[in-house]
C-alpha cells in the first residue's frame, strides 16, 4: 500500500521527523525561513497531511490548494491562531496541535522574563559588557522585588496555572482574570489564587503576566486604557501572543512612565521590525518567541506533532485534536 503523501513546513526536531518519515511519504521544507506563500501554496498540492508551524497562515485558500483529499493538519504549537479551524472543519479536517507537554517550559520563561525585568538583568549584563561597572553601587541598577508582590495572571489554562505555582514558592499573592474560571477551581484554592476582573487584577497588579489565546476577544486585551489603569510600577510579561498587547500603546505607555517595565517574549508583528521604537527602550526586554524552547519540549512537541499527522491521514482519532467534532461525522 502506498504511503500519505505528507508535507512539514519547517526542520523540526528529529524524534518527530523520524516519526513521520517511516509512517508517510514526507516532503520537508528545510530552509531557516518559512516557505514563502506562493511555494507552500504550490507544496500542499495533493497531500493527504500538512504539518505547519505558527509562522504558516492555513486559511481557506491554501486549504482550496490543497485539495478535498486533505484529512489533516497538525500544529506544531499549543497555539493555533495560525488556522483557520472553522475553515477546516467545514471541510472535515483534522486540526491538532500540541498542549500540556510545554506548559511548564513556558511557565518556567515567563517567570524567568518577569524575574529579568524586575531585577534588571539584561541592563545589568549591558552595563558590564559596556566597561561601565567601576564599583559596587548603593543604587545601581536598584528593581523591585518579586517576593511577597501581586501576580496577576491573565488567562488561568494551564500555562496561567504555571505560573501561579511558580509565584507560590516567592510567596505571591495571585489574582487571576478568566471569565471562564472563577475562584472556587480547585486550582485556584490550592494556590490561594483569587479570581477578579480585569480592572481590578491591572489596578492592583505589581505584575502582569498574560496567557490568553489570541482570538477576536484578545486582540489589544492590554491596550493603551488597560496600560492606564496599571500602577506606575508595574511590569507586563508577555508570553501568549503578540496581537494580545498593542505595541504603540505599550511604547507609549512606557516611555511616559505609566508602567514601569515590560518583558515580551512574543510581539506584533513577528519578528519586530528592527527599526521597532520598543527596541531602543532600556526597560522593554524582547526575546524571539522562546518560551517554550527547551531541548526537551520542542522534541516532545515534535513527537505530538508528528502523531497528530500520522492518525489524521490514517483517518484515526488524533492524540490531542482542536476539532474532535469532525470526527464525529
Ligand atoms: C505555542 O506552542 O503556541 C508557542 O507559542 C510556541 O511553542
Amino acid at each position: 500500500m502506498s504511503k500519505s503523501r505528507v508535507y512539514v513546513t519547517r526542520l523540526i526536531p528529529e524524534g518527530g521527523l523520524k516519526l513521520v518519515r517511516e509512517a508517510c511519504d514526507a516532503e520537508i521544507w528545510e530552509g531557516e525561513t518559512p516557505p514563502p506563500r506562493e511555494v507552500l501554496l504550490q507544496k500542499v498540492r495533493g497531500i493527504d497531511g500538512l504539518l505547519p508551524l505558527l509562522t504558516d497562515a492555513i486559511d481557506d485558500e491554501l486549504m482550496d490548494a490543497a485539495g478535498p483529499q486533505l484529512k489533516v493538519i497538525a500544529n506544531y504549537a499549543v497555539g493555533y491562531n495560525n488556522i483557520d479551524v472553522d475553515a477546516a472543519t467545514a471541510r472535515g479536517i483534522a486540526v491538532g496541535n500540541t498542549p500540556g507537554v510545554l506548559t511548564d517550559t513556558t511557565a518556567d520563561f515567563a517567570f524567568t522574563l518577569l524575574m529579568a525585568a524586575a531585577r534588571r538583568v539584561v541592563e545589568g549584563a549591558d552595563f558590564v559588557r559596556a566597561g561601565k561597572w567601576k564599583t559596587w553601587g548603593p543604587t545601581l541598577l536598584l528593581g523591585r522585588d518579586i517576593h511577597h508582590a501581586t501576580l496577576g495572571i491573565v488567562g488561568f489554562g494551564r500555562i496561567g496555572r504555571g505560573m501561579a505555582r511558580r509565584a507560590s514558592g516567592f510567596e505571591m499573592k495571585v489574582l487571576f482574570y478568566d471569565p471562564m474560571v472563577g475562584s472556587d477551581d480547585p486550582v485556584a484554592q490550592e494556590l490561594g489564587a483569587q479570581a477578579v476582573d480585569l480592572d481590578t487584577l491591572l489596578s492592583e497588579s505589581d505584575f502582569v503576566s498574560t496567557h490568553v489565546p489570541l482570538m477576536p476577544e484578545t486582540h489589544h486585551l492590554i491596550d493603551a486604557q488597560a496600560l492606564k489603569r496599571m500602577k506606575p510600577s508595574a511590569i507586563l510579561v508577555n508570553t501568549a501572543r503578540g496581537p494580545v498587547v498593542d505595541p504603540e500603546a505599550l511604547y507609549q505607555a512606557l516611555k511616559d512612565g505609566e508602567i514601569a517595565y515590560a518583558a515580551l517574549d512574543v510581539t506584533e508583528p513577528e519578528p519586530i521590525d528592527v527599526d521597532s521604537p520598543l527596541l531602543e527602550l532600556p526597560n522593554c526586554i524582547i526575546v524571539p518567541h522562546i518560551a517554550s524552547g527547551s531541548i526537551v519540549t520542542r522534541t516532545r512537541m515534535a513527537e505530538i506533532a508528528a502523531r497528530n499527522l500520522i492518525a489524521g491521514v490514517r483517518g484515526e482519532p488524533l492524540p490531542a485534536w482542536v476539532n474532535p467534532e469532525v470526527g464525529q461525522r
